[in-house]
């Protein structure tokens, strides 16, 4: 007679922050008790201790987020905590103290007790870095990666405008991009954001809100333009921005954080020579992101780039934080779920 065999599946139970409906995040967003089985192949199981926050957050509530169906769905793009559960041939184990990337498009996010962390996009925390840090890190800087080396490389030497640059995606360009020898101007809309990206490394910073952006720039490049913009805003500043462009320059297209993006004129394109590159921060090939993430990590043990932590939320208060990414201070948001 055959022998039967009883696999034993670990389950991991607590609560999690998810989307029930679109609208206000503070009406739409509830906490569950859910539970999470064994992480599929290229995941594993984290016990979240922190989560960081964006305007993503803000699209997905309204149900504008172009990568998600309807709810009901788990919110929280990345997320930091030691491993608990790994598949089979991971190159993982439990106990491990990781970062990386939630498997939100999937419908598990990081705003949980517990969360599903792309198994490609984990890295083992850095003995430096705090756990605000790190919940913080990976979308921001794994953006910043794909805009400024993958698909619209900055040179050493060459200026580098970055929109939004107190924000998630802004500021962990400027860092990116000093680090890969880039003059860094920083724009950005109050004078706490101008001396918040200065403290980041900006060469130079201008408010958007109160000083003639054109004329600023024109100034600081000696009437040269810039060499390539990273634009996470859209809307009018970016336009603004563009008509400062050099020739041959280019415009890394991230987002819109204003609600449009930025409108384009292939005429205009033609007639001055410039290039508008679209950004999105998907995965390649397993072994790309090693190489990827592997940079990151080192950069960041250097202390060439960290985590632009701004305000840090209690568990309890993730609807408010999302909330409040609509207008967000200077930093990274983050979300504190659990000590070690
Ligand atoms: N392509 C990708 O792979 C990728 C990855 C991550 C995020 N994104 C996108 O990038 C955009 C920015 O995300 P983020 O997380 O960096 O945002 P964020 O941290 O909220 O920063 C956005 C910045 O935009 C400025 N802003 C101007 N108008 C705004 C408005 N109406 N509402 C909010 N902010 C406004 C704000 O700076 P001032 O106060 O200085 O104006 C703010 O600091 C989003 O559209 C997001 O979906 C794309």
């Amino acid at each position: 007679m055959p022998q039967l065999t009883v696999e034993r599946v670990q389950k991991f139970s607590g609560r999690a922050w998810r989307l029930v409906k679109f609208g206000d995040p503070k009406e739409a967003i509830e906490l569950r008790e859910m539970t999470w089985g064994a992480p599929s192949p290229g995941q594993v199981l984290i016990r979240v201790r922190t989560a960081g926050a964006g305007f993503p957050d803000v699209m997905m509530a309204a149900g504008q987020f172009p990568l998600l169906g309807d709810p009901p769905f788990g919110l929280g793009e990345e997320a930091a905590g030691e491993i608990v559960a790994v598949p089979p041939g991971s190159r993982f184990a439990v106990g491990e103290q990781v970062m990386g990337i939630t498997e939100f498009l999937e419908g598990w996010g990081g705003y949980a007790e517990y969360a599903y962390v792309r198994e490609g996009s984990a890295i083992r925390i850095p003995a430096a870095m705090t756990d605000e840090q790190a919940g913080g890190f990976p979308i921001g800087f794994r953006t910043a990666y794909a805009g400024l080396v993958e698909r619209a490389p900055v040179e050493a030497g060459q200026t580098l405008l970055v929109l939004g640059a107190a924000g998630s995606s802004g500021s962990t360009a400027l860092q990116l991009g000093k680090a890969l020898g880039a003059t860094v101007i920083a724009v950005a809309g109050s004078q706490e954001k101008l001396e918040f990206c200065t403290s980041h490394g900006a060469d130079h910073v201008v408010n958007y809100r109160t000083d003639d952006l054109t004329a600023r720039i024109a100034e600081i490049t000696d009437g040269r333009g810039v060499d390539l913009i990273y634009d996470p805003v859209g809307g009018e500043t970016a336009a603004t921005a563009l008509k400062s462009i050099a020739r041959n320059g280019r415009i890394a297209l991230i987002g819109l954080a204003s609600g449009t993006p930025v409108p384009l004129d292939s005429m205009d394109m033609l007639l001055r020579n410039y290039t508008a590159v679209g950004v999105l921060a998907t995965p390649g090939s397993p072994e790309a992101e090693a190489t990827i993430w592997g940079r990151l990590a080192e950069l960041a043990e250097q202390g060439a780039i960290t985590t632009p932590v701004g305000k840090v939320y209690e568990f309890q208060d993730v609807p408010q934080m999302i909330a409040e990414q609509t207008a967000p201070g200077a930093g990274k948001s983050v979300v504190r779920v659990a000590s070690k």
